[in-house]
C-alpha cells in the first residue's frame, strides 16, 4: 500500500495527508512501489519525468516542471583516470534540487497547498522558490544572515520570500520548525517527497550507462538529499530486477563541517558537536542533519565510504573544474575534490560516477578564482 511510514515506530499515515514527520518526531519515508517501462523509456522526452511510473505523484496535471533532469553524463579527465560526471548545475535553477523541489512542489499542488515554508542556505530555496512561482503557491525561505546574497537574489527574484535568522543553521531551523506548525513544511531534508525526485539521479544514470549500475558514485553529504535518494533509486532498480547491484556510495563533507564523516570514521551513534562553521561550502555547512542515521546505514550498506576535504582542496578543485570549462560553485568542488581524495587512494578500474551539484554563477563574487 502506498503511504507516508516512520523510520523509528513504523507509525503509517496516509500519502494525501499534508504532513512532514511523524507524531514520534521522526522523519517519514514513502511506501511506493514503482515500475519501470524501460522499451518506451528511451522514447520519452528527456526530464526526470520520463521515469513517470516511478513518482508517486496521482493525477499528471499536478506535476510541476521546467523539464528537468536527464542531465548529461560527461566523460571528464581527472589525473588521467575517466570519470562520468552528471552536470547538474545546469539544472533549471542550477541545481540539482531542482529533482526534489519538481516532485515536492508537486505533491504540495495535489494536496491543494497555497503556501509553503523552507529553510535552506539558498539552493533548496531558490528551486523551491522557481517551482512555487510556477505553480502558484506562496512561499516563504528562511535562510541565515550569512547566505550568499547572489543566492538571496536569485530566491527574491522568483517571488519567495525571504527571512533571515541570525546565528547558525540551528537557528534557521528552529525558526522554519516555529513557522511550519501554521504552514506546510515544504522541507527539503524532512518532506520525504524531495528524495522521490532526486532519486531520478540514480535512474539516470542506469538507463545511461544502457541500464547497467557503476561501481561507485561520489556524492555531497550535507542533508543527503542526493545521497539518499541516489540510494533508493539504485534499490527500486534491483528490486525490480533491472540491474543486479547498488554502487558503492561515497559521501563527501567539508572537513570544517564534518558530522557524518565522524560518526563513520569513529563509529559514533550520536552526531558530534561541530563547531562554529566557517568554510567556503556554505551548501554543506550542515551540522545536525535530520536524516544521518539513514545516510550512515545508505553508506555502510553499500561497502561505501565518507571522505572530507579541507578548506585548500575545495578551492584547488573548484579552480581546477574551471580550467576544464566546468563553472561550479564552491560547494559543488567539495565533491570534485573528494574525486581527487577517492583516486589517490584506489588503482583498480571501475566505473566511477560523480555529479556538479551546483553552477558557479552562484558563488557570487569570485574573488579567489581571478588569480592566474
Ligand atoms: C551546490 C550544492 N552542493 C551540494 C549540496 C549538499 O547536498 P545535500 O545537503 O543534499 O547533501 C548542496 C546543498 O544545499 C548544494 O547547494
Ligand atoms: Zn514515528
Amino acid at each position: 500500500m502506498d503511504q507516508l511510514i516512520c523510520s523509528r515506530c513504523e507509525a503509517a499515515y496516509g500519502l494525501d495527508e499534508p504532513r512532514w514527520r511523524c507524531d514520534c518526531g521522526s522523519v517519514l519515508d514513502i511506501e511506493f512501489k514503482p515500475s519501470f517501462d524501460v522499451v518506451s523509456t528511451p522514447f520519452r522526452k528527456p526530464t526526470m519525468w520520463r521515469y513517470r511510473e516511478a513518482i508517486p505523484i496521482r493525477d499528471d496535471e499536478h506535476i510541476v516542471t521546467f523539464d528537468e533532469g536527464f542531465t548529461s553524463l560527461l566523460e571528464v579527465d581527472f589525473k588521467g583516470r575517466s570519470v562520468l560526471v552528471k552536470q547538474d548545475h545546469v539544472s533549471p535553477t542550477g541545481s540539482f534540487k531542482d529533482r526534489g523541489a519538481s516532485v515536492l512542489v508537486s505533491k504540495a499542488r495535489e494536496l491543494g497547498i497555497s503556501e509553503v515554508v523552507e529553510d535552506s542556505s539558498g539552493n533548496a530555496g531558490s528551486a523551491l522558490a522557481a517551482y512555487c512561482a510556477r505553480a502558484g503557491i506562496g512561499c516563504t525561505i528562511f535562510v541565515p544572515e550569512a547566505a550568499r546574497p547572489v543566492k538571496l537574489a536569485q530566491i527574491a527574484a522568483y517571488g519567495g520570500r525571504i527571512k533571515k535568522i541570525a546565528g547558525d543553521r540551528h537557528a534557521v531551523d528552529a525558526a522554519a520548525l516555529e513557522a511550519a506548525k501554521a504552514v506546510y513544511y515544504a522541507s527539503h531534508c524532512w518532506n520525504p517527497f524531495f528524495l522521490q525526485g532526486t532519486k531520478t539521479f540514480a535512474y539516470e544514470i542506469c538507463e545511461q550507462l544502457g541500464w547497467q549500475a557503476p561501481d561507485t558514485v561520489i556524492l555531497p553529504a550535507g542533508n543527503g538529499t542526493l545521497l539518499l535518494g541516489s540510494y533508493l533509486g539504485f534499490k527500486d532498480l534491483m528490486r525490480v530486477g533491472i540491474t543486479s547491484r547498488i554502487p558503492r556510495l561515497v559521501g563527501v563533507q567539508a572537513a570544517r563541517c564534518a558530522p557524518l564523516y565522524r560518526m563513520f570514521t569513529d563509529n559514533l551513534t550520536e552526531i558530534p558537536e561541530t563547531g562554529p562553521v566557517d568554510t567556503v561550502a556554505d551548501g554543506m555547512a550542515v551540522t545536525q542533519p535530520v536524516r544521518a542515521g539513514q545516510i550512515l546505514d545508505a553508506v555502510k550498506s553499500t561497502g561505501g565510504a565518507f571522505l572530507a576535504v579541507e578548506e585548500d582542496e575545495i578551492l584547488a578543485s573548484q579552480k581546477l573544474m574551471h580550467r576544464k570549462g566546468l563553472y561550479i560553485e564552491s560547494t559543488s568542488a567539495v565533491v570534485t575534490a573528494g574525486v581527487e581524495k577517492y583516486l589517490e587512494r584506489t588503482a583498480g578500474l571501475e566505473t566511477l560516477v560523480t555529479v556538479l551539484t551546483g553552477h558557479g554563477l552562484k558563488t557570487g563574487t569570485p574573488e579567489r578564482d581571478t588569480t592566474p
